[in-house]
Protein backbone atom coordinates (compact mmCIF):
# COMPACT_ATOMS: atom_id res chain seq x y z
CA UNK A 1 0.00 0.00 0.00
CA UNK A 2 2.45 2.32 0.94
CA UNK A 3 4.85 1.48 -1.96
CA UNK A 4 2.01 1.96 -4.35
CA UNK A 5 1.76 5.02 -2.54
CA UNK A 6 5.52 6.15 -3.24
CA UNK A 7 5.44 4.84 -6.38
CA UNK A 8 2.56 6.90 -7.95
CA UNK A 9 4.10 9.97 -5.95
CA UNK A 10 7.32 9.47 -7.55
CA UNK A 11 5.07 8.99 -11.05
CA UNK A 12 3.37 12.22 -10.90
CA UNK A 13 6.73 14.48 -9.52
CA UNK A 14 8.63 12.74 -12.88
CA UNK A 15 5.69 13.32 -14.80
CA UNK A 16 5.56 17.26 -13.82
CA UNK A 17 9.35 17.97 -14.06
CA UNK A 18 9.75 16.10 -17.46
CA UNK A 19 6.46 18.10 -18.78
CA UNK A 20 4.86 14.94 -19.16
CA UNK A 21 0.85 14.87 -19.40
CA UNK A 22 -0.55 12.11 -17.71
CA UNK A 23 -3.45 10.83 -19.22
CA UNK A 24 -6.91 11.83 -18.31
CA UNK A 25 -10.33 10.07 -18.27
CA UNK A 26 -13.56 11.25 -17.20
CA UNK A 27 -16.02 8.49 -14.94
CA UNK A 28 -19.07 10.01 -15.11
CA UNK A 29 -22.50 8.83 -13.75
CA UNK A 30 -26.02 10.00 -14.23
CA UNK A 31 -28.61 10.18 -12.11
CA UNK A 32 -29.46 8.15 -8.93
CA UNK A 33 -26.60 5.90 -9.57
CA UNK A 34 -25.13 7.94 -6.04
CA UNK A 35 -27.95 5.55 -4.68
CA UNK A 36 -26.14 2.76 -5.73
CA UNK A 37 -24.91 -0.04 -2.67
CA UNK A 38 -28.77 0.12 -1.90
CA UNK A 39 -30.32 0.93 -4.86
CA UNK A 40 -32.36 -2.31 -5.59
CA UNK A 41 -29.27 -4.88 -5.31
CA UNK A 42 -31.40 -7.27 -7.30
CA UNK A 43 -30.80 -5.23 -10.33
CA UNK A 44 -27.65 -3.08 -9.56
CA UNK A 45 -25.96 -4.99 -6.71
CA UNK A 46 -24.65 -4.43 -3.46
CA UNK A 47 -21.77 -1.97 -4.65
CA UNK A 48 -21.65 1.61 -3.93
CA UNK A 49 -20.52 4.17 -6.19
CA UNK A 50 -17.89 5.38 -4.22
CA UNK A 51 -16.22 1.91 -4.42
CA UNK A 52 -16.84 1.60 -8.19
CA UNK A 53 -15.09 4.83 -8.19
CA UNK A 54 -12.05 3.77 -6.45
CA UNK A 55 -11.65 0.55 -8.36
CA UNK A 56 -11.82 1.83 -11.73
CA UNK A 57 -9.38 4.58 -10.11
CA UNK A 58 -6.97 1.81 -8.88
CA UNK A 59 -6.82 0.06 -12.70
CA UNK A 60 -6.11 3.31 -13.91
CA UNK A 61 -3.06 4.05 -12.24
CA UNK A 62 -1.66 0.19 -13.38
CA UNK A 63 -2.31 1.93 -16.92
CA UNK A 64 -1.04 5.13 -15.87
CA UNK A 65 -4.38 6.71 -16.59
CA UNK A 66 -5.68 9.41 -13.94
CA UNK A 67 -9.71 9.02 -13.72
CA UNK A 68 -11.43 11.71 -12.62
CA UNK A 69 -15.37 11.13 -11.27
CA UNK A 70 -18.31 13.11 -11.08
CA UNK A 71 -22.10 11.95 -10.72
CA UNK A 72 -25.00 14.19 -10.76
CA UNK A 73 -28.73 13.82 -11.04
CA UNK A 74 -29.12 16.56 -13.26
CA UNK A 75 -28.74 16.22 -16.96
CA UNK A 76 -27.49 20.46 -17.71
CA UNK A 77 -24.98 19.46 -15.05
CA UNK A 78 -23.78 16.75 -17.06
CA UNK A 79 -23.85 18.26 -20.32
CA UNK A 80 -21.82 21.38 -19.18
CA UNK A 81 -19.22 18.35 -18.30
CA UNK A 82 -18.83 16.35 -20.95
CA UNK A 83 -18.66 19.51 -23.22
CA UNK A 84 -15.80 21.06 -21.05
CA UNK A 85 -14.10 17.69 -20.86
CA UNK A 86 -11.62 18.42 -24.10
CA UNK A 87 -10.62 22.09 -22.39
CA UNK A 88 -10.11 20.42 -19.15
CA UNK A 89 -8.01 17.71 -20.76
CA UNK A 90 -9.49 14.36 -21.03
CA UNK A 91 -8.65 12.17 -23.43
CA UNK A 92 -12.14 10.04 -22.90
CA UNK A 93 -15.05 9.51 -21.12
CA UNK A 94 -16.49 6.61 -19.76
CA UNK A 95 -20.25 6.94 -18.78
CA UNK A 96 -22.96 5.47 -17.50
CA UNK A 97 -26.26 7.90 -18.00
CA UNK A 98 -28.31 5.98 -16.17
CA UNK A 99 -32.53 7.08 -16.86
CA UNK A 100 -30.87 9.61 -19.35
CA UNK A 101 -29.63 6.82 -21.57
CA UNK A 102 -33.08 6.24 -22.73
CA UNK A 103 -34.26 9.91 -22.54
CA UNK A 104 -31.81 12.55 -23.19
CA UNK A 105 -30.90 13.91 -27.22
CA UNK A 106 -28.86 16.95 -25.08
CA UNK A 107 -26.27 14.33 -23.52
CA UNK A 108 -25.88 12.57 -27.04
CA UNK A 109 -24.98 15.92 -28.61
CA UNK A 110 -22.98 16.60 -25.95
CA UNK A 111 -20.77 13.55 -26.02
CA UNK A 112 -21.03 14.06 -30.15
CA UNK A 113 -19.74 17.54 -30.00
CA UNK A 114 -17.03 16.98 -27.50
CA UNK A 115 -15.35 14.37 -30.43
CA UNK A 116 -13.99 12.32 -27.67
CA UNK A 117 -14.05 8.86 -27.11
CA UNK A 118 -16.88 7.30 -25.13
CA UNK A 119 -17.81 4.41 -23.96
CA UNK A 120 -21.41 3.64 -22.47
CA UNK A 121 -21.67 1.64 -19.13
CA UNK A 122 -24.98 0.22 -17.53
CA UNK A 123 -24.57 -1.90 -14.25
CA UNK A 124 -27.82 -4.21 -15.38
CA UNK A 125 -27.99 -5.61 -19.06
CA UNK A 126 -30.38 -2.99 -20.38
CA UNK A 127 -31.05 -5.13 -23.41
CA UNK A 128 -32.80 -7.80 -21.08
CA UNK A 129 -35.13 -5.47 -19.45
CA UNK A 130 -38.00 -3.27 -19.70
CA UNK A 131 -38.52 -2.54 -23.44
CA UNK A 132 -38.17 1.57 -22.54
CA UNK A 133 -34.19 0.44 -21.52
CA UNK A 134 -33.78 -1.47 -25.00
CA UNK A 135 -32.70 1.94 -26.75
CA UNK A 136 -30.38 3.75 -26.14
CA UNK A 137 -29.95 7.14 -27.45
CA UNK A 138 -25.84 7.74 -26.29
CA UNK A 139 -24.72 5.01 -27.19
CA UNK A 140 -24.69 5.34 -31.08
CA UNK A 141 -22.07 8.32 -30.06
CA UNK A 142 -20.31 6.05 -28.32
CA UNK A 143 -16.96 3.99 -29.53
CA UNK A 144 -19.16 0.92 -27.56
CA UNK A 145 -20.93 -0.22 -24.76
CA UNK A 146 -20.86 -2.88 -21.90
CA UNK A 147 -23.95 -3.57 -19.95
CA UNK A 148 -24.52 -6.47 -18.06
CA UNK A 149 -21.43 -7.43 -15.93
CA UNK A 150 -22.32 -5.37 -12.43
CA UNK A 151 -19.66 -3.25 -11.32
CA UNK A 152 -17.64 -4.85 -13.02
CA UNK A 153 -18.67 -2.75 -16.16
CA UNK A 154 -17.21 0.19 -15.12
CA UNK A 155 -13.37 -1.42 -15.10
CA UNK A 156 -13.88 -3.46 -18.70
CA UNK A 157 -15.00 -0.19 -19.77
CA UNK A 158 -12.08 1.34 -18.81
CA UNK A 159 -9.56 -1.35 -20.73
CA UNK A 160 -11.61 -0.86 -23.69
CA UNK A 161 -10.87 2.77 -23.59
CA UNK A 162 -7.20 2.83 -22.85
CA UNK A 163 -6.71 0.14 -25.53
CA UNK A 164 -8.29 2.35 -27.67
CA UNK A 165 -6.74 5.46 -26.55
CA UNK A 166 -3.40 3.32 -27.57
CA UNK A 167 -2.08 2.73 -24.17
CA UNK A 168 0.43 0.18 -23.52
CA UNK A 169 0.19 -1.60 -20.52
CA UNK A 170 0.42 -5.53 -19.25
CA UNK A 171 -2.58 -5.25 -18.26
CA UNK A 172 -4.15 -4.70 -22.62
CA UNK A 173 -2.34 -7.23 -23.54
CA UNK A 174 -4.43 -9.67 -25.37
CA UNK A 175 -4.60 -8.81 -29.23
C1 LIG B 1 -28.59 1.78 -15.67
C2 LIG B 1 -29.75 1.28 -16.52
C3 LIG B 1 -30.77 2.37 -16.74
O1 LIG B 1 -31.85 1.87 -17.52
C4 LIG B 1 -31.31 2.87 -15.42
O2 LIG B 1 -32.21 3.93 -15.62
C5 LIG B 1 -30.24 3.24 -14.46
C6 LIG B 1 -29.06 2.39 -14.36
C7 LIG B 1 -27.57 0.67 -15.34
O3 LIG B 1 -26.45 1.00 -14.99
O4 LIG B 1 -27.91 -0.51 -15.40
O5 LIG B 1 -30.39 4.16 -13.66
O6 LIG B 1 -27.88 2.78 -16.41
Amino acid sequence: MLLTDASEILRMISADKYGIQIMKILLLNGPNLQLLGSREPDIYGKTTLATIVADVTALGKKLGIDVEAFQSNSEGELVTVIGNAGVNGFSGIIINPAAYTHTSVAIRDAISAVALPAVEVHLSNINSRESFRHESLTAPVCIGSVAGFGAFSYQMALLALAKRLGVTSPELNCK
